[in-house]
C-alpha cells in the first residue's frame, strides 16, 4: 500500500462530508482545552474538518463503494437524529438535531482507540514512515495540530510572529515535552486550592485526597508531613507541562497581586469586578463635559434591571451619575417593552453624534462625529468613571464611584513609569497601523488613538506591565530550580499567551455585557473600532477575563496539545514567508493549507496589539525569539524583496489598489509555485477556500493552475452553526470548500472548450443533486459546485476555444459558465418546488437573482458578499440591482447597532465578514414608474409581477387584464411558474401572498373564460 505507487486517495473519491460538517459546527460550542482558547487567531479552522481532510488525503482509496463506506464510517461515525427541546421566543419547541455517533471527528473522540488505528494505517500507506505534512499559512495551528495528532511530521510556517508563537505552543513545546514530568516546585505545595485540583486530576478523592492534603499540611489535623515516613514521595508530585504552567502562573499572579492590590481597592468588603467609564468631549455649544455613552443600561436580565442615571450638574459643567435598580418591565408586547427600554437606557451617542445633557436634549446632536473626531485628533477626548461593578454573594452589584475609586485610578498614573522600567522596550509607544483593508478594520486611529499605549488606561498599562515583568522573572526563578531550558521556555511562552488573553480583556475597547453581566473582550469582531464607553476589568478579580481564568484556559490547551503529541515525531515551526517554502523543506507528502484572502482580514495590523506585549514578555527568551521579535511592530510588506504578508492593502502601495492586488495575486502564485517545488512528486495539495468573492476564486484558481496543479476533488465542509438568529446572514460564511490538487503531468496536451464544458456539465449536475440532497444551500452551493467543474478544466494547461482559433477559455470565463449552471439549477428547484430539475432557460437575469435571493434570505439582511456573488452569477452587479432595478436596498454597514450586544463572549473567536448587508425590497416599495414596462429590452418577469400586484391592489382589474393580454402572460409558462413560486415563498396570511393568489386565480379564471369563449362558434382563437 505504499503511496509512492500514487494510488488515488480516499479524498479523491469519498469524504465524510456530513459528519465533518456536523462535528465542525459542534466544535464551536466546546471550549475546554480547544486551541481556540489558547490565543485569539482570526479564521481558525475547525479541528474536525482538518482531521477529516488529513485522514482522507493521507489514506489510499480502498477501491470499492462498500470499503469506502466502511472507512468513512470509521472516520466520521454515523449520523443520528435527536430531538431536543429549546426555548424560542418564550416557547419551548422541539428541534431536530443531527449528531454523529462514533468516529474520530467529534470533539472528545480525539483519543478514541481508533485514532491509533488511523495512525498505523497512515504509516503503512507511507511504507512504515511518518508522512510529512506542510501548512505554509499555519496561523492558529488547526491543520498542523491534527497532522501531529495523526503521527505525521508536521511543518508549520507563518509569517506573523504572533502566529509563530501560537504554533510553538501548539506543536513544538508540546512535542518536545510530551510525556515529561517534573516535581512541582515547593512554593506551590503550600497552595491548597492548587494542590487539591492537582490531586483530583490524578484521580484522588475522598479520604486519599484528604490524606495527601494533610501530608502537605493543607488539611486540618496535625501536618503528617512532619512525621517520619509520611512524606509524599516525589513521584506523586510529578507533573506535566500544563501543571507547571499553572504553578508558575500562580507564582506570577501572587506577585502581581502584591504589586497591584492597592490599585483595585475593596470597599465595604465587596471586591471590584470592573470600573465602567465613558469617554468625554467638550460641548461646542456650552463647553460642558459630555460623556459619550452608547447606552445607560448596566444590567438587563429578566429579574435584574439596572440603569445609570444621568443629570446635568447644577453649574452645567458636566453631569452627575447615579444608579437605578429594580426597574420594572413596561409594555404590553415585546415591541412596546423594547421601545420603553430603549428610552429608559438611552445614552448620549447616536450614529450621528452626541447630544449634550447640559444644553440640549436627546435626539438633538450637539457634537457630530466630525466634532468628536476633531477633539480626538487633538488629544482632547477625556474619560469619566461612571459606575463600579462589584462581586457579592448574590452576584454582581452596581454602585456609583466613590473618592477611593477615583484616587486608585489616579494613583496608577504615577505607577506606570516605574513598572515599565522592568519591561524591555518600556511603555508600548509603537504606532498603530491603520492600513486600508476593509471598512472598519483598524479604525480607532480615526479618533486620535495613534499608539498602542493609548488603547489602555493607565491602570491597565500598569497591570499588564506588572504581569509582564513578573512573567519575565519566571525564567530566572525556574533556572534556579534547575528546570531544563525547554521547560523554562515553554512555561514562559505559555504565560505569554495568558498575557495576550488578558490584553484581550484589559483594553479600553472592552465593554460590559449587560445581559450576561460579564466582560466582553476586544476581538468580538476582527476589527479594532472605537468604543465610546468601556469597561475596565480588575484582572485580580474572579470575573470572566481575569488572569486566573486566562491562565486556566491556556493550561488546558497545554494539556491537550501535550497529549496530542505523545506519539508524534518531530514538529517544525518556522517564521517565514510561504513564498519560500521550497527553500525550507522539500519532498513533503501533503500540503494542506488555508490561505489569506485578499483584504478579508488584516492579520498583522490587528495582531500588533498582541505582538507589542508578547515582544515585551518574550524578548531575551532565546536568540531565535529575539530574531523573530526584532522589529517594533509586525513587518507588513518588504518592497525590495516583494515579499511579506499576503493581504491586499493598498496603503502598503502608496494607495495604489491595482499594485496592491497585483502584489497579492503574484504572491499567491509564488506560494503555489513554491508548494509545487516542496511537494513530493506523488504528493497532494489541499487548499481551503473560505472566501466567497468571485474575484478571489478566479485569482486563486488561476494561480493554482499556473503553478502546475490539477484540481481533482473538492468538498464543501460546513463550519458554522446554521440555527442561530443570524443563520441567514451567516450563510455566506457557513462553509469552506476544500480543493484537492495534484501535480499536472507535464506532457498533458491543451484541451478544447466544447469537450471541457460538456464534461463539466456532467460533473456538476451529478454533484449538485448530491449537495442539494445533503442540505447545502445558499452561496455555499455555488462554491461547492466550482470544485467539480474545475476537475474538468484544470486537467489541461490551457483550454482552447474550438470556434475561435487562437483564443483560450480563460478562468473567469470558465467560472462564469459554472456559476450560471449552478444558479439555473437552484432557480430550477425553486420554480419546481418539488425537488425536480426545471429548465429555466429564457428566465431573465433580474428575476433569476430575485428568486435566488428571496429563496435564501427572504427579506432579512443578507451579507453583501453573498449578494455580490449571486449578482455576478446572474450577469448583474449589486449596484445595478440597488440603483437601476431597485430590487435591493443597502441595509447595514459595519458599525454595530447601538443597543446590540457584542456577538461573541468569553474570548470566543469572532466570525469573518465585512458586516455590510443588503435586503430585498418588498414589492410595495418597488415603485419605479417604468417598472414592468419594456425599456429597450423586455421587462423582467419579477417587475411584471410586481406591476400587476400594484394594479391589483389599486383595484384596477381592467388594467390588470389589459397588461396580461398585451404581454401574453396567460400562456407564458415561465411567468406562471414564477407566480406560483412567489406564492409559495410569501409568508402565509401575508398581504403579498393574498394578492399573488388572487392574481393567480384571476388569471386562471379569465383563462378558462377565454378558452370557453374561443370554443363558442364564431369566435376565433
Ligand atoms: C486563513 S489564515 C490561516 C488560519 C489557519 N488555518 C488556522 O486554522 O488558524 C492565513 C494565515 O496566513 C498568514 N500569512 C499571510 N501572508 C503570509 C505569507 N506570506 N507567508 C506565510 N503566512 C502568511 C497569516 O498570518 C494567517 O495566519
Amino acid at each position: 500500500m505504499d503511496l509512492h505507487e500514487d494510488r488515488p486517495r480516499l479524498i479523491e473519491h469519498a469524504f465524510p462530508l456530513k459528519q465533518a460538517s456536523i462535528d465542525s459546527v459542534h466544535e464551536k460550542n466546546v471550549r475546554h482545552g480547544h486551541i481556540s482558547t489558547l490565543h485569539i487567531w482570526p479564521a481558525r479552522r475547525p479541528l474536525a474538518a482538518c482531521r477529516a481532510a488529513l485522514i482522507a488525503t493521507l489514506l489510499p482509496d480502498p477501491g470499492t463503494p462498500q470499503e469506502r463506506r466502511r472507512l468513512l464510517e470509521k472516520i466520521g461515525g454515523t449520523v443520528v437524529k435527536n430531538i431536543q427541546k429549546k426555548k424560542l421566543h418564550g416557547k419551548v419547541v422541539e428541534v431536530e438535531k443531527e449528531e454523529t455517533l462514533g468516529g474520530v471527528l467529534h470533539w472528545g473522540n480525539e483519543n478514541n482507540p481508533d485514532m491509533e488505528w488511523f495512525r498505523q494505517e497512515i504509516r503503512k500507506a507511507y511504507g512504515g514512515r511518518a508522512p510529512r505534512v506542510l501548512d505554509p499559512f499555519a496561523g492558529g495551528g488547526a491543520i498542523p495540530l491534527e497532522a501531529m495528532r495523526l503521527g505525521c511530521e508536521a511543518t508549520a510556517i507563518d509569517i506573523n510572529p504572533v502566529a509563530w508563537f501560537i504554533l510553538k505552543c501548539t506543536l513544538e513545546y508540546p512535542q518536545k515535552l510530551a510525556g515529561q514530568k517534573r516535581r512541582l516546585p515547593d512554593f506551590i505545595l503550600k497552595d491548597r486550592d492548587f494542590m487539591e485540583e492537582f490531586f483530583k486530576s490524578q484521580g484522588l478523592k475522598g479520604a486519599s485526597l484528604r490524606t495527601m492534603l494533610q501530608k502537605l499540611g493543607l488539611e486540618g489535623g496535625s501536618p503528617l508531613a512532619l512525621l517520619k515516613g509520611f512524606e509524599i514521595p516525589d513521584a506523586v508530585l510529578e507533573a506535566d507541562l500544563a501543571w507547571h504552567v499553572r504553578a508558575w502562573g500562580r507564582w506570577v499572579l501572587e506577585r502581581a497581586r502584591t504589586d497591584l492590590d492597592k490599585y483595585y481597592p475593596t470597599i465595604d468588603g465587596k471586591p471590584t469586578v470592573a470600573y465602567l467609564w465613558a469617554r468625554t468631549v467638550k460641548c461646542k455649544n456650552c463647553s460642558a463635559t459630555i460623556p459619550l455613552l452608547k447606552t445607560r443600561w448596566l444590567c438587563r436580565r429578566d429579574q435584574k434591571r439596572v440603569v445609570l442615571t444621568m443629570a446635568a450638574k447644577k453649574d452645567k459643567t458636566g453631569v452627575e451619575f447615579g444608579i437605578d435598580k429594580d426597574l420594572p418591565v413596561k409594555g404590553k408586547n415585546a415591541a412596546e417593552r423594547r421601545e420603553h427600554d430603549k428610552k429608559l437606557g438611552q445614552g448620549t451617542m447616536s450614529r450621528n453624534g452626541a447630544w449634550c445633557p447640559c444644553c440640549g436634549k436627546p435626539g438633538t446632536v450637539a457634537m457630530n462625529l466630525d466634532d468628536i473626531r476633531e477633539q480626538g485628533l487633538s488629544g482632547r477626548i477625556g474619560t469619566h468613571m461612571t459606575a463600579v461593578i462589584l462581586e457579592t454573594r448574590d452576584g454582581k452589584d452596581y454602585r456609583p464611584p466613590v473618592t477611593r475609586d477615583l484616587q486608585a485610578a489616579n494613583l496608577a498614573i504615577e505607577g506606570v513609569p516605574d513598572v515599565f522600567k522592568r519591561v524591555p522596550f518600556g511603555i508600548p509607544h509603537e504606532s498603530i497601523n491603520t492600513g486600508s483593508v476593509r471598512k472598519g478594520g483598524v479604525s480607532v486611529t480615526r479618533w486620535g488613538y495613534a499608539t498602542w499605549e493609548q488603547l489602555f488606561s493607565h491602570r491597565q498599562l500598569l497591570a499588564l506591565g506588572t504581569f509582564v515583568a513578573n512573567t519575565r522573572d519566571v525564567s530566572q526563578a525556574m533556572s534556579v530550580l534547575q528546570y531544563p531550558v525547554p521547560f523554562q521556555d515553554a512555561v514562559r511562552a505559555y504565560l505569554g499567551m495568558a498575557i495576550d488573553k488578558l490584553v484581550d480583556y484589559c483594553a479600553t475597547l472592552c465593554t460590559w455585557h449587560i445581559t450576561g453581566e460579564k466582560m466582553s473582550h476586544v476581538f468580538v469582531r476582527y476589527a479594532l473600532p472605537i468604543t465610546w464607553d468601556f469597561a475596565e476589568l480588575n484582572p485580580l478579580s474572579s470575573s470572566s477575563g481575569n488572569y486566573s481564568a486566562c491562565l486556566d484556559w491556556v493550561a488546558r490547551v497545554a494539556h491537550h496539545c501535550t497529549q496530542s503529541a505523545l506519539t508524534a515525531p518531530r514538529q517544525d515551526v518556522t517564521l517565514a514567508s510561504a513564498m519560500k517554502v521550497d527553500r525550507i523543506t522539500k519532498g513533503v507528502d501533503a500540503i494542506i493549507t488555508d490561505p489569506p484572502y485578499y483584504d478579508a482580514i488584516p492579520y498583522a495590523d490587528l495582531t500588533d496589539i498582541f505582538y507589542v506585549w508578547l515582544r515585551r514578555v518574550l524578548s531575551g527568551l532565546s536568540p531565535e525569539a529575539d530574531e523573530g521579535l526584532a522589529t517594533a511592530v509586525i513587518p507588513k510588506w518588504d518592497h525590495t524583496a516583494s515579499d511579506g504578508e499576503l493581504v491586499d492593502d493598498e496603503s502598503r502601495f502608496g494607495g495604489d489598489s491595482t499594485k496592491s492586488k497585483e502584489a497579492y495575486e503574484n504572491g499567491m502564485f509564488r506560494v503555489f509555485e513554491a508548494c509545487h517545488g516542496a511537494l513530493a512528486s506523488k504528493g497532494r495539495l489541499v487548499i481551503v477556500f473560505a472566501n466567497k468573492q468571485p474575484d478571489a476564486w478566479e485569482a486563486l484558481v488561476s494561480a493554482i493552475m499556473r503553478a502546475g496543479f490539477v484540481v481533482d476533488a473538492s468538498w464543501p465542509i460546513q463550519t458554522e452553526m446554521g440555527n442561530r438568529t443570524r443563520a441567514l446572514s451567516a450563510a455566506a460564511l457557513s462553509s469552506s470548500v476544500w480543493l484537492v490538487c495534484k501535480r499536472r503531468i507535464e506532457s498533458t496536451p491543451p484541451g478544447w472548450d466544447n469537450r471541457v464544458l460538456d464534461e463539466m456539465r456532467h460533473n456538476i449536475h451529478k454533484r449538485l443533486r448530491e449537495y442539494w440532497d445533503a442540505g447545502i444551500r445558499g452561496p455555499d452551493f455555488v462554491w461547492a459546485a466550482t470544485g467539480p467543474a474545475l476537475e474538468a478544466y484544470s486537467k489541461h494547461p490551457v483550454v482552447k476555444k474550438a470556434n475561435e482559433p487562437g483564443e483560450v477559455l480563460t478562468v473567469p470565463e470558465f467560472l462564469r459558465a459554472v456559476r450560471r449552471i449552478v444558479v439555473d439549477f437552484v432557480v430550477g428547484r425553486v420554480l419546481s418546488r418539488d425537488g425536480a430539475d426545471t429548465d429555466v432557460s429564457g428566465l431573465d437575469d433580474v428575476t433569476t437573482y430575485y428568486l435566488l435571493h428571496r429563496n435564501d434570505f427572504a427579506f432579512d439582511d443578507a451579507p453583501a458578499g453573498a449578494c455580490i456573488l449571486y449578482a455576478v452569477s446572474c450577469g448583474l452587479s449589486d449596484s445595478a440591482l440597488c440603483d437601476s432595478w431597485d430590487v435591493l436596498l443597502r441595509s447595514g454597514g459595519s458599525e454595530p447597532d447601538d443597543e446590540a450586544e457584542p456577538e461573541t463572549e468569553n474570548g470566543d473567536e469572532p466570525e469573518e465578514g465585512s458586516g455590510a448587508t443588503l435586503r430585498l425590497r418588498p414589492w410595495h416599495q418597488r415603485k419605479r414608474k417604468s417598472m414592468g414596462y419594456d425599456e429597450g429590452r423586455p421587462a423582467p418577469l419579477i417587475d411584471q409581477v410586481h406591476r400587476l400586484m400594484h394594479l391589483w391592489k389599486a383595484g384596477e382589474v381592467v388594467k390588470v387584464d389589459e397588461y396580461v393580454e398585451e404581454r401574453g402572460l396567460r400562456r407564458h409558462e415561465l411567468f406562471k411558474r414564477v407566480l406560483q413560486a412567489l406564492i409559495e415563498l410569501a409568508p402565509p396570511a401575508s398581504e403579498e401572498r393574498s394578492i399573488l393568489e388572487s392574481l393567480s386565480n384571476h388569471l386562471a379564471a379569465r383563462g378558462a373564460t377565454r378558452a370557453r369563449e374561443r370554443d363558442l362558434p364564431g369566435i376565433e382563437a
